[in-house]
């Protein structure tokens, strides 16, 4: 499978809404997705196809030398190719040159996730109670963190 990681651009965005509405109870909408482009803090990369394709997208808010990784996502036809892993590598890349450290929200019960996320260095530092609605779950707070 061909794909290269890339900047999310506008004509990525009717996807990663698609993908965010088949993955997510609560999807981030088109307008909340573009917002981004013009959000400096924001950065959301897609692994795109050959023929641009959206297999999936990764998105990071960085505030100084802290980052915040709000949404990954991949298609479910390409899943368990390593998509996830290639935008994973490219934030803890950034992360080890830039910030103290990564961090995130997952849900209690996304085993695929966690496992994701404890590949590339994250635990479990705490857990929100009833974070999550549809259905309700606690969060875990997962974090990656870097020597300065
Ligand atoms: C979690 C998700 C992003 C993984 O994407 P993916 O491209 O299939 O993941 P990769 O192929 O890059 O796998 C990387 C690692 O993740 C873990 N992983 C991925 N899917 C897994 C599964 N179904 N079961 C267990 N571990 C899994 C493994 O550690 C894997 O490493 P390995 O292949 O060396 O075992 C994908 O399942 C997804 O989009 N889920 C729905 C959205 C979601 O829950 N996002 C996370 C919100 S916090």
């Amino acid at each position: 499978m061909n794909y290269q990681v890339v900047p999310m651009d506008r004509s990525h965005i009717p996807a990663i809404a698609a993908l965010e509405r088949e993955c997510f109870s609560r999807p981030w909408s088109e307008a909340a997705l573009s917002e981004e482009l013009y959000n400096d803090t924001a950065c959301f990369l897609v692994a795109e196809g050959e023929d641009g394709t959206v297999l999936g997208y990764a998105g990071l808010h960085v505030i100084l030398d802290e980052g915040y990784i709000d949404n990954v996502a991949v298609d479910p036809r390409y899943r368990r190719q390593g998509v996830a892993d290639a935008l994973l590598d490219v934030f803890c890349r950034f992360g080890a040159e830039k910030l103290a450290f990564l961090t995130l929200e997952v849900r209690a019960s996304n085993t695929p996730a966690i496992a994701l996320y404890e590949k590339h260095g994250f635990y479990e530092v705490g857990r929100r109670k009833d974070y999550y609605d549809d259905p309700k779950e606690d969060a875990l707070l997962l974090t990656r963190e870097w020597d300065r």
